[in-house]
């Protein structure tokens, strides 16, 4: 696994290299799982491939694809996993915005979906999404994984989507507006909300892999962890530093609804500080790994780095 010369190659290339290439693998393999629209009901089916393709970073499934390859897989063969996360993800996005929760009229640069369709649909689209996911790890290709690994992937992301996941995260965080928060109960409403997907994305990835090892899983998760946590850092950041063009999402609606957040408790320069210190922390979690693990690297100073 490890190479004792370490990484020779440069991690960002490697990213830059693999990002187009996971793109449209995830693009494509996501048109093919989502039902056509001309499928009864249509206006639901519209909605759901409306809020699923041609947008987004795609960060979860490109967390299945390179811990995969980090591990001698081809991403080619983990579309199952690879989709269930972005579905899941999608679906906490379509959610996040009704205006129960968040109440964001703009996404990924066009209309929410309660705003291009409405409330009903875009209720029912998170649904129909998150039952999609559930389906495509347990049908989808999914690398090595038998059964059992199989039932490992479900459950995991059961825990991670769930009332201990991201949506006990969701509610904590909508618990929190208005009111102050210290650092640790900001970091516990973080992990929640975003970082359980993010985990269970490099989990997902790994139970793909026959012959992982349990050392190797927690090096992953450790990784996964720091990232998930320096993620919604930086989402944080970029509300506030970020405009709304950029964003494709409207900049400062977090101030306008009293979120807990890490620039509103630290201030900007010690938000982005803790974020670096995440990612150096995930990047001592892969130092075990060689250059297979380029992406990876890539990924987490891509997360702190990145300006959508
Ligand atoms: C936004 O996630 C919501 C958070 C969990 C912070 P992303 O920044 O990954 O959104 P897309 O998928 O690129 O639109
Ligand atoms: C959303 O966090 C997290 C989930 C959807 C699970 P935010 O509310 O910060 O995401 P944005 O900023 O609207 O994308
Ligand atoms: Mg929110
Ligand atoms: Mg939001
Ligand atoms: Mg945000």
């Amino acid at each position: 696994m490890s190479n004792p010369s370490g990484p020779t190659s440069n991690p960002a290339d490697s990213l830059r290299d693999a990002l187009p290439r996971y793109q449209q693998q995830i693009e494509s393999a996501l048109d093919r799982l989502l039902p056509p629209a001309s499928t009864i009901p249509g206006k639901l089916h519209e909605a759901m491939r409306y809020s699923v393709l041609g947008g987004g970073k795609r960060l979860r499934p490109t967390l299945v694809y390179a811990t995969g390859e980090a591990l001698g897989l081809k991403a080619a063969d983990l579309d199952g996993p690879a989709c269930a996360v972005e579905l899941i993800h999608a679906y906490s996005l379509v959610h996040d915005d009704l205006p129960a929760m968040d109440d964001d009229d703009l996404r990924r640069g066009k209309p929410s979906c309660h705003k291009a369709y409405d409330e009903a649909t875009a209720i029912l689209v998170g649904d129909a999404l998150q039952a999609l996911a559930f389906r495509s790890v347990a049908e989808g290709p999914a690398g090595q994984a038998g059964s059992d690994a199989r039932l490992k992937m479900i459950a995991s992301l059961g825990i991670a989507a769930g009332s201990r996941g991201m949506v006990g995260g969701q509610a904590m965080d909508l618990e929190a507006e208005g009111k102050d928060l210290n650092i640790a109960q900001l970091e516990d409403l973080h992990i929640h909300k975003t970082g359980a997907l993010i985990r269970a994305s490099v989990m997902l990835g790994a139970l793909c892999h026959a012959g992982h090892h349990q050392a190797q899983l927690e090096r992953l998760d450790r990784y996964a962890k720091c990232i998930g946590l320096a993620f919604q850092i930086q989402d944080d950041i970029l509300d506030v530093e970020g405009t709304t063009e950029e964003l494709g999402k409207a900049s400062g609606a977090d101030s306008r609804l009293l979120k807990a957040t890490y620039p509103g408790l630290l201030g900007l320069s010690e938000a982005k500080r803790h974020a670096r210190e995440m990612t150096d922390r995930a990047l001592e979690s892969l130092a075990g790994f060689g250059q297979e693990a380029d992406c990876l690297r890539g990924i987490a100073h891509y997360i702190i780095e990145r300006r959508n």
